[in-house]
């Protein structure tokens, strides 16, 4: 039977890359969103993978919607956490509200949605479970205090849920994304933005897809001994 996959913000950027490559190597794929309603139906007629709405910070909405999911689709895999959000300031203008739902959101998403699907992978001896990082979580970014912290949280949650995963078959690990041509970066002010990429060694933006086919790798039967690791896909922009 094929495998089935979770993909939390699953219907654009680079989410919606993720679920045509995982549905590309035989999985069956649902995708979670937020807000878009209109992009993510579009999705769906597209491609064929489900959509499924709720909020990845809510822990008892992702309670409910894995259940749902398991229900009409089967047990769950794999899943991608991959839902983000931006509330870019400098911390003197950041308010509570900015820290709170970005942290509520990145990073605590990541924690309600392997509070869902890890014991079921634990049972069933296999998992694979991959959260998206990013490059401001390891080199930190000017205007992103919280961003940075729930990207970095990321890091070290994927390492913690390793060590506990791996007896059981469960594999762990983290995709650091750099600059990637989606909205989110899109939502960069121009002249900012051309700063950036301009110390991007590879001298472009990232697409989708090239961080969607690292997932994949991730999320293979071939990566069984990859865990706790985290994978950096940014066109050379950190290196350590
Ligand atoms: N390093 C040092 N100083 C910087 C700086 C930087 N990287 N960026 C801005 N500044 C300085 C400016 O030079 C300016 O200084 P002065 O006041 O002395 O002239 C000051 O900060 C204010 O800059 P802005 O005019 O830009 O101020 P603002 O309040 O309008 O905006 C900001 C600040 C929100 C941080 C804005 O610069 C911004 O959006 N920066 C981009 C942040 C970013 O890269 N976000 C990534 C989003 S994509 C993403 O997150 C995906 C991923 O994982 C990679």
């Amino acid at each position: 039977m094929a495998r089935i996959a979770i993909v939390t913000g699953g219907s654009r950027g680079i989410g919606a890359a993720i679920s045509r490559r995982l549905q590309d190597m035989g999985v069956t794929v649902v995708a979670n969103y937020a807000g878009n309603e209109d992009k993510a139906k579009a999705f769906e007629g597209e491609t064929g993978i489900r959509t499924f709405k709720w909020d990845v910070g809510d822990f008892d909405a992702c309670q409910a919607a894995f259940a749902q999911i398991t229900e009409e689709v089967g047990p769950v895999d794999i899943l991608v956490n991959n839902a983000g959000i931006t509330r870019d300031a400098t911390l003197m203008r950041m308010t509570y509200d900015m820290w709170d739902e970005v942290m509520r959101v990145n990073l605590g998403g990541c924690f309600n949605m392997a509070k869902a699907v890890f014991p079921g992978m634990k049972d069933r001896g296999w998992g694979r479970i991959v959260n998206i990082g990013s490059i401001n979580g390891q080199g930190g970014q000017y205007g992103q205090v919280n961003y940075a912290a729930a990207k970095s949280g990321i890091h070290g949650f994927t390492k913690a849920l390793a060590q506990e995963g791996a007896k059981f078959g469960v594999t762990v690990n983290a995709l650091a994304p750099g600059y990637i041509d989606t909205d989110m970066v899109a939502a960069v002010p121009e002249d900012v933005l051309a700063k950036i990429v301009a110390k991007v060694p590879v001298g472009r933006l990232g697409q989708a897809d090239e961080i969607a086919r690292g997932v994949a790798f991730l999320c293979g039967e071939d990566a069984g001994f990859v865990t706790g690791s985290t994978l950096s896909i940014n066109g050379g922009q950190h290196m350590y």
